[in-house]
């Protein structure tokens, strides 16, 4: 969506936020030692686009990421995820809402040892999506294709390199469609080239699909993919920067050069799969 700006003949880019968080705060441990690993932090991403969440071990992106994306109940504070205040949803609501709507890649892969790299994605359109065996094989076969693994698709994990692995982790995120993929150090466990893969792979697809992804990762070869970085310390947002890949827009606004991003993305992606009830 193209808005008028405030100046005369301007144009801003913008839309609602995909995501926000608002004042959330989240503590561990037990009286005396009661410490905040986020003490109210707020934050807002847009449709479509690529957040980086850095910062030093222990200042809090984890347990952020995780509050974010409906696994960890904040203290204070709400998630509002495509204008759903997630954390008012009950456990069964909150559970059918990051099933339908969230991706999650993360650093150990979590990839069934004795399933081909086809088998590990087939097995979600199958079982979480309900496709019948040959739409899960036709899905499965556009992903493979997207992720460069169509000829590694026979081999199981063993077989695998790190950064197949974590493509093929990332196909398993990928088959329903996610609106938003979640991933924290996904490149922590791959050398640069094949980290350097996976973070392109991302790239391309909050570019192309208008997946928004928020990333959380200690490595800076990253950032320059990235349309946004959030700078966590202690717990507390340090910083924000805009405008890797576009023009420096105010706090809220997308950054993205007219055309880079599609305005027209659909809210549901195109390989959305839905079993009718
Ligand atoms: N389940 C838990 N129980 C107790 N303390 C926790 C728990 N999870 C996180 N913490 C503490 O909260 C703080 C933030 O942890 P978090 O895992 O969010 O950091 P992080 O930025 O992701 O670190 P890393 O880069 O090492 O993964 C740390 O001090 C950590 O020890
Ligand atoms: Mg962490």
């Amino acid at each position: 969506m193209i808005q008028e700006g405030s100046g005369i003949g301007e144009r801003v880019w913008g839309s609602d936020p995909i995501l926000q968080g608002l004042d959330l705060v989240r503590a561990f441990g037990d009286g005396g030692s009661l410490s905040r690993a986020v003490d109210e932090v707020s934050l807002e991403v847009h449709r479509g686009q690529f957040v980086l969440m850095m910062g030093p071990s222990g200042s809090g992106k984890s347990t952020l990421l995780a509050m974010l994306s409906g696994l960890l109940r904040p203290d204070e504070g709400r998630v509002i995820c495509m204008g759903e205040d997630i954390w008012s949803l009950n456990d069964k609501e909150r559970e059918q809402f990051r099933l339908d709507h969230c991706g999650f890649v993360f650093q150990g892969y979590n990839l069934f040892p004795s399933l081909t790299a086809r088998e590990q994605i087939e097995l979600v359109a199958r079982w979480g999506q309900g496709a019948t065996a040959s739409e899960a094989r036709d899905m499965t076969d556009v992903l493979l294709e997207r992720l460069n693994l169509i000829d590694r698709a026979h081999l199981r994990p063993a077989q695998l390199s790190g950064g197949e692995k974590q493509r093929v982790a990332i196909g398993r995120a990928l088959i329903k469609a996610p609106d938003i993929l979640f991933a924290d150090e996904p490149t922590s466990a791959l050398d640069w080239a094949h980290g350097e893969e996976v973070v392109k792979m991302l790239r391309q697809l909050s570019k192309d699909n208008g997946t928004t992804v928020v990333c959380v990762t200690h490595d800076h070869r990253l950032v320059p993919f990235a349309d946004r970085l959030v700078d966590l310390e202690d717990g507390r947002l340090k910083r924000q920067s805009y405008g890797f890949h576009g023009v420096t827009g105010p706090s809220g606004h997308p950054t993205h050069e007219p055309g880079e991003i599609n305005p027209a993305i659909p809210a549901k992606p195109t390989l959305r799969y839905r079993a009718t009830p």
